[in-house]
């Protein structure tokens, strides 16, 4: 790594997440970094933004680290103590605040750089790897992992989004089922598809335990 406010964003953010056990830790950043990275060459996005929104994205997440909601406080300080200059700031720190999914209020960005660095923050919420951080999550709000009795909820917007507490299979049909047919990047939506199957299969397999007809 030659760029020394790349490898000092690495470490920021291996700090940041170093106690995290919800499906935020620092190794969903180093994956979503990398596929960004990725998508960024094949879609001839400017790479060093790429990497920066990548690795800050969630280093101001409100779950996480309180502060207020909507602002980037840490990423902002971190930038400027790099020496980059306020329009390169409010560049990244716009990527970084249209990536979330909100429900029926989630935005598409204005950027093929926040295109690229949203698809791949999605692509880590699905398949093998989407799995294991949405029963993480779940466990770490006390979500039961499947309730028949509450069936899954459609159009929430942000702040019923927000408040949702249901089971962590729900979260499979209000988000991640729906991320593949909202990716941004003809390359991340290639990389969806065998994702997307294998939640499929998943929910198969585990349907048919459930009932016990396995
Ligand atoms: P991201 O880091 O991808 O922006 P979030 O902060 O929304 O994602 O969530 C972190 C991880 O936890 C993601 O994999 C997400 O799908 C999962 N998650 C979020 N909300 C829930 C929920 N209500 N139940 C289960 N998993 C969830
Ligand atoms: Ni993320």
């Amino acid at each position: 790594m030659n760029d020394p406010v790349i490898s000092n964003a690495i470490q920021f953010a291996r700090e940041s997440f170093q106690n995290d056990c919800s499906g935020h830790d620092f190794s969903h950043t180093y994956r979503v970094f990398r596929l960004a990275e990725t998508l960024a060459i094949q879609e001839n996005a400017d790479l060093r933004t790429v990497q920066l929104a990548a690795l800050l994205h969630d280093v101001d997440d409100f779950k996480l680290f309180g502060g207020t909601f909507g602002q980037y406080a840490r990423a902002e300080r971190f930038l400027k103590e790099k020496g980059l200059d306020d329009k390169e700031i409010k560049r990244i720190c716009t990527i970084i605040s249209e990536i979330s999914f909100k429900g029926t209020e989630t935005k598409t960005p204005t950027t093929i750089e926040g295109k690229v660095v949203q698809d791949a923050d999605r692509l880590d919420a699905i398949g093998a790897i989407g799995i294991g951080r949405a029963f993480a999550f779940g466990g770490s709000r006390n979500r039961s992992m499947y309730d028949p009795e509450n069936p899954p909820k459609s159009g929430m917007n942000a702040d019923e989004y927000a408040k949702n507490q249901g089971s962590t299979i729900n979260h499979f049909y209000e988000k991640l089922l729906l991320l593949r047919n909202l990716m941004n990047t003809p390359s991340a939506r290639r990389l969806a598809e065998e994702r997307h199957a294998f939640m499929e299969e998943f929910l198969k397999e585990f349907f048919e335990e459930w009932e016990g007809k396995r």
